[in-house]
């Protein structure tokens, strides 16, 4: 059974809303999910997991929640994260997904085989963006 880790922060919900769509998906195709918020995590479980999936609305302007998500984030290294599939998704309102091509390529660079361009949804997660949360969560568990 494979093991997949979902982190996530979020304050009114949204995000919150996407991540159980993954841990539902990856539930589905069999796999042992562990569903958690950020303050709940540390490196070491990450680098025990062999699937990933990270969410977090943007926050500040265009960057992670910053006071637990980044720090969280800004602790991973190629140890954790190397060669592990990985989907990140979020929320978000006024920008246009900055936040989230700048956490794939920062993701990519710590080596982490991340899913696509990330998911993105406005506010709160309409049917299609909780499609592509589920999907995820069953590609992740293969
Ligand atoms: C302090 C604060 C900063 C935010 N900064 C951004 C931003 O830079 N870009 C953006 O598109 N949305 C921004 N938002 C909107 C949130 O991303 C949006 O409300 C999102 O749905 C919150 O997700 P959550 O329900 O998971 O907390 C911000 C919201 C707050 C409260």
């Amino acid at each position: 059974m494979k093991k997949v880790l979902i982190v996530y922060w979020s304050s009114s919900g949204n995000t919150e809303t996407m991540a159980k769509q993954v841990a539902k998906g990856a539930e589905e195709e069999g796999a042992e999910v562990i569903l958690k918020t950020v303050g709940e995590v540390s490196p070491e479980m990450v680098k025990e997991a062999e699937a990933l999936a990270f969410g977090s609305p943007a926050m500040g302007d265009e960057v992670l929640e910053e006071d637990e998500m980044e720090p969280f984030i800004a602790k991973l290294s190629k140890a954790e994260l190397g060669g592990k599939s990985l989907g990140l998704f979020g929320s978000y309102d006024w920008g246009d997904g900055q936040w989230m091509r700048d956490w794939v390529i920062r993701m990519k660079g710590l080596e982490a085989k991340v899913d696509g361009e990330g998911i993105i949804a406005r506010l709160e997660p309409d049917e299609a963006a909780l499609g592509e949360c589920y999907e995820l969560g069953k590609r992740l568990a293969k």
